[in-house]
């Protein structure tokens, strides 16, 4: 995004040419912007150990357009549940270019799982003989609980540690890879998925050095061999307008500097590195387009668009801080001020006292920042405000990626019983 003569632009398309083809709120991905941080993304972590990849955790955006480009720069797929494995097949991905992290699977899940031939990544130690009830796959993984975690919201993805629901306690992986290599699996990877939205690089080589020491444990006792270890997400962007960006190519380098010091002191055949990032491809190449619809002035000043906590949850959810700009009025004094939705929860009141132009008035165009992960996913339909559509920028071109949603969409497949009609 870009301001150019107080107009805000997505590469080359005018927020208003958004806002008039598709109407508001609207989600808008840059497409260069998800190719650029993709390619230095996978740049940093290539040059500094070529035997890296990267899977696209397709919770983040799941719009198949998106999923298309990032399997185009060459990404795998992290899918959290069955339905996201039926995404990455539509998206021409299966196998073992898939991972499989759900959690607290259903037996359903482990079938379908299993049918597709994908990597399962066990969250806990009695999903093994679970899996192995209906099938025995060739490959397997362990997602680990190093015992620490971080975030930029607190506790609420704060993924790993004592208060995490996820992943292996430390002390039960050997016992987990254990009983996988006693039943005849030969092929093994290992998983975490400590951190959410850190930008601070030390960080990525301290929670390498911890999943090592695990693994290096569990290959000194049992004699296996990891093909793979697998960091999980937790790339941050900056939220706020005065946090710093991950320094990338540095977290890079503590990664694979621990890492290969680690692979060197338990002697293991080096395995494959892999993470599965979402935010830093999509993150902040995504944005949403909303309207002024109404202002009121009472205890405070308070604008109300059609940007509610259910086109965007982060912030009534987490607290999370989304910058917002005003088109055509960022050079204008600000004041401090409200920003709200439609929706009937004072949570929906997700902006107090933000400096915002003070001219903002009926009709102006919002938009909202680094929406483009855990934005258009986590939308939902409360109090029939319906999801918004989602549109692809790329240079001057701009084309839908999903329709708005309609009152047909809000009452597909309920069932009202005749009685209930007289
Ligand atoms: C298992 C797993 N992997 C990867 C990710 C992606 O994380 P991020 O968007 O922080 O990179 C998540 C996010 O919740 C996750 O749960």
């Amino acid at each position: 995004m870009r301001i150019e003569s107080e107009r805000i632009l997505f590469e080359d398309v005018p927020a208003t040419a958004i806002a008039e083809c598709y109407g508001t709120p609207t989600y808008v991905y840059e497409e260069n912007r998800i190719r650029t941080n993709f390619r230095r993304a996978l740049a940093a972590f290539r040059n500094d150990y070529p035997n890296f990849r990267f899977f696209y955790a397709v919770k983040a955006c799941n719009n198949p357009a998106i999923a298309h480009i990032l399997r185009q720069e060459g990404a795998g797929i992290d899918a959290a549940s069955v339905n996201e494995i039926r995404l990455a097949a539509e998206i021409g991905l299966g196998g073992e270019d898939v991972m499989f992290s759900g959690n607290f699977l259903s037996d359903d899940d482990i079938r379908q799982g299993l049918q597709s031939g994908v990597i399962f990544n066990l969250d806990d130690i009695s999903l093994l003989p679970r899996v192995l009830a209906h099938g025995r796959p060739d490959l397997i993984c362990f997602r680990v609980n190093p015992g620490y975690g971080k975030s930029n919201v607190g506790e609420y993805v704060t993924n790993a540690g004592p208060k995490a629901k996820f992943g292996l306690h430390p002390d039960q992986v050997i016992e987990a890879y254990r009983l996988a290599r006693d039943a005849g699996i030969s092929r093994f990877g290992a998983h975490m998925m400590p951190g959410s939205c850190i930008t601070d690089s030390e960080y990525f080589g301290f929670i390498t050095g911890l999943l090592m020491d695990i693994i290096g444990k569990a290959v000194r006792e049992l004699g296996i061999r990891f093909e793979f270890i697998d960091l999980g997400g937790g790339l941050g962007i900056p939220y706020r307008p005065d946090e710093s960006p991950l320094d990338i190519e540095a977290a890079a380098s503590r990664v694979a500097a621990v890492f290969k010091e680690k692979v060197r002191e338990y002697g293991l055949e080096p395995p494959r590195l892999m993470m599965e990032p979402a935010r830093y491809f999509v993150g902040d190449a995504g944005y949403i387009v909303g309207r002024v619809h109404a202002i009121k002035d009472g205890y405070a000043r308070i604008i109300g668009t059609d940007v509610g906590m259910n086109v965007l949850a982060r912030p009534a959810m987490y607290g999370a801080y989304h910058h917002i700009y005003v088109d055509g009025r960022e050079g204008e004094p600000r004041a401090s001020m409200g920003l709200c939705g439609q929706v009937c929860e004072n949570t929906d009141y997700w902006v107090r006292d933000r400096p915002l132009p003070m001219g903002t008035t009926v009709g102006d165009l919002v938009v909202v920042e680094n929406a483009g992960a855990y934005g258009y996913t986590m939308s939902y339909q409360y109090n029939g405000r319906l999801r918004p559509a989602e549109v692809l920028v790329n240079g001057e071109r701009h084309m839908l990626i999903r329709e708005r949603e309609t009152f047909e969409d809000m009452v597909r497949g309920a069932h009202v019983p005749d009685y209930l009609r007289e």
